[in-house]
């Protein structure tokens, strides 16, 4: 629903949020179980044997222990439903009978809606029509049914994607539409008809079956028609152009049918076309949805995070195939989620695959077939790679560069080892050549940032990580002058057997942004250093010209001496015994720590957003503010996961 302009007012908000009963909400969904004053059940994010979803009335609030998921009705509503948060208020509001009241918009504003709305009905109105034709006519039933049945194809998967027909003559839909009422101007502002010159007006899509492409909100935003003869000079598949309620690239086919099912399972199969998504629901896999033939969007990608981290891309096997993959897997790891690869056997599509095999049996060969983009990169090398040196390095490079993409650094850090035991080389050399990449690429982007002023949120990896800068309270200063404590002191000491403890902290905080610019300096330094080879200890320190630097550096070194454990560090419950013993566990602490303050610092103040933007009835903001809470949670609880902490002050 593309409403997200209006202005639901306050009020109306109030009401809803007055009126809903928590354990009414959820019992539309899912199956409660009393259990003294609160209420239990088997998760609905996760797949459990013992339940861990709680529903506690008294609140409001529901908590599944299982994913971590918490909130209010609203909340709840928005998690199972993949709805936003608007989507979510006139749910609620619909099935307490709440009126929305919407504060007056400008007649722009409302142009716009009603624009997009008309747009809506005249889609449905086509696909209704689609699909009549398709099981009424003679034509439909003889020509589209027919195909679609001897696809394989059940009636029932017809329905589920309302797929149609459409007839072979130049204005079929257009002059009904007309009939029924539908001004010209809209249906060619949905796409629906094409306007050449002198009163020539026909039909886009003729003599073909349709496929509707739906939205979240299960509304027609698109047609895919597929061409039934072999016609060399016509395109295989007609698409709606794009439209004011159809961007493609944000857009994938089957996620209104998946949504569920992704959840549920927590993974999702990205597979090429129409028919390899529906084949694969027919044969019981309702995870997947298509990129429609088009390479993969970085919106595309955040439409799957709504739902999911882990991406398997499925593919065909051929040289078409595996490139697709490649090209999928770097942009996917860059936008924070965890991707598998499965090729099919040669010659094979998810589609014709799907349909030779049993439920089980694919559930089975997908689960055993599917690699870890690492192996799966490796294994397409290994071969080469195995005789020649040469090859070996160019395997080792591309591998690290879709390593380097991955915006978490703990995760970036597990497949710099999973690399290291798979080809048999020090992890340190694999750093060293993650931190060159690293590197170039921090320069790049400063270089652009001079360049570009203002950045859309949610674009790199600032949208798992945003820069710090946030000195409140001292607290990141306190943590960065830690690391750079640890730095000074413990230069030479190793972190693991491999890995020194200055690698290990130039890779783990390269794209953190420090608050304090003297430290900062002392970290690039050390990152310098670094790259040339160099080992660095105080003294260097100490010769150098910089007054401030020497002195802040003197400062933390003596305060070292004196305290051994900084006395602030104590106050944020990190006790270190015998520090000195444990130096790996110590930077690990540290890493993990300064991590986990500067997100619930981060959630703070998104907290504070939101009600700000709520008191502006700044509802589409709230809405993207609710977003990035949703992921600062995320990360939050992993890293306390990590830390051995319960996370959840919130
Ligand atoms: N596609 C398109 N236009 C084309 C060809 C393909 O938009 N001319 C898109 C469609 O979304 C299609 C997808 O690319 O679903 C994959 O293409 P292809 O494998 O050729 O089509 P399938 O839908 O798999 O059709 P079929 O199984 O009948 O070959
Ligand atoms: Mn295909």
């Amino acid at each position: 629903m593309q409403v997200q302009s209006l202005m639901i007012s306050p009020d109306s908000i109030e009401d809803v949020r007055n009126r809903m009963d928590i354990v009414d909400v959820i019992s539309d969904f899912i199956t409660l179980k009393r259990s003294g004053q609160n209420y239990k059940a088997l998760s609905p994010f996760n797949s459990e044997k013992t339940p861990s979803f709680y529903v506690v009335p008294s609140k409001g609030i529901f908590k599944d222990f299982s994913s971590g998921k918490g909130g209010d009705a609203i909340t709840f509503v928005m998690e199972h439903e993949g709805m936003s948060y608007i989507e979510a208020i006139r749910y609620l509001a619909k099935k307490y009978g709440v009126e929305l009241k919407e504060t007056v918009q400008t007649q722009l504003e409302q142009e716009a809606v009603s624009s997009r709305d008309s747009l809506y009905i005249v889609m449905n109105y086509a696909k209704e029509q689609f699909k009549t034709q398709l099981l009424e006519s003679e034509e439909g039933k003889s020509i589209g049914l027919s195909y679609f049945r001897e696809r394989g194809f059940h009636d029932r998967t017809i329905e589920k994607f309302e797929l149609g027909y459409t007839q072979n003559e130049w204005r079929t839909l257009y002059d009904a539409a007309l009939k029924a009422g539908y001004s010209e101007e809209v249906l060619e502002k949905a796409g629906l008809i094409v306007k050449k010159e002198e009163g020539k007006t026909y039909d886009r899509f003729r003599g073909r079956v349709i496929f509707p492409v739906h939205n979240l909100a299960g509304k027609v935003i698109a047609f895919g028609a597929r061409i039934l003869t072999n016609q060399k000079d016509q395109p295989k598949y007609i698409n709606s152009p794009e439209t004011e309620i159809y961007h493609k690239s944000e857009v994938l086919y089957g996620i209104y049918q998946a949504k569920n099912a992704i959840r549920k399972e927590d993974f999702c199969f990205l597979v090429e076309g129409y028919t390899d998504v529906i084949s694969l629901h027919q044969a019981g896999i309702e995870n997947a949805v298509a990129s429609s033939g088009t390479a993969l969007t970085e919106d595309q990608i955040k439409l799957i995070k709504r739902f999911t981290e882990n991406v398997t891309v499925l593919f065909d096997g051929d040289a078409a195939g595996i490139r697709a993959a490649l090209r999928g897997i770097d942009l996917i790891l860059k936008g924070g989620l965890n991707v598998r690869v499965l090729l099919l056997p040669d010659g094979e599509d998810p589609d014709s695959f799907s349909r030779k095999h049993s439920t089980t049996e694919l559930t089975d060969f997908f689960k055993k077939q599917a690699k870890d983009f690492i192996s799966f990169k490796i294994d397409l090398y290994a071969s080469e790679a195995a005789q020649d040196p040469v090859k070996k390095a160019e395997a080792i490079r591309e591998i690290i560069t879709s390593i380097s993409v991955i915006p978490d650094p703990i995760k970036r850090s597990v497949y710099i080892q999973e690399t290291s035991n798979l080809l048999k080389i020090q992890e340190t050399v694999l750093l060293t050549e993650l931190n060159k990449i690293l590197i170039a690429e921090r320069r790049k982007n400063q270089q652009e940032k001079l360049n570009v002023e203002k950045q859309e949120p949610f674009t790199d990896r600032q949208d798992i990580l945003p820069p710090a800068k946030l000195d409140s309270n001292g607290i990141v200063e306190i943590l960065e002058r830690e690391v750079i404590r640890m730095l000074l002191v413990y230069s030479n000491s190793k972190v693991e057997e491999d890995v020194d403890l200055v690698s290990y902290f130039i890779n783990e905080f390269e794209d953190l942004e420090f608050s304090n610019k003297l430290l900062e300096k002392i970290f690039n330094i050390y990152l310098e250093a670094k790259e040339k080879g160099l080992q660095l200890n105080s003294d260097y320190f100490f010769a150098s010209e910089n007054n401030e630097l020497k002195n802040l550096v003197a400062e933390i070194v003596v305060a070292n001496d004196r305290y051994h454990i900084s006395p602030n560090w104590k106050n944020y419950n990190i006790l270190i015994d015998e520090e000195k013993d444990n130096v790996p566990a110590t930077a690990h602490h540290n890493v993990l720590f300064r991590k986990y303050r500067y997100v619930q610092k981060l959630i703070e103040e998104n907290i504070i957003k939101i009600k700000e933007a709520e008191a502006r009835q700044d509802l589409s903001e709230v809405d993207q503010l609710l977003m990035v809470q949703i992921q600062l949670k995320n990360f939050d609880s992993e890293i306390a996961k990590q830390l051995g902490i319960t996370s959840g002050k919130y």
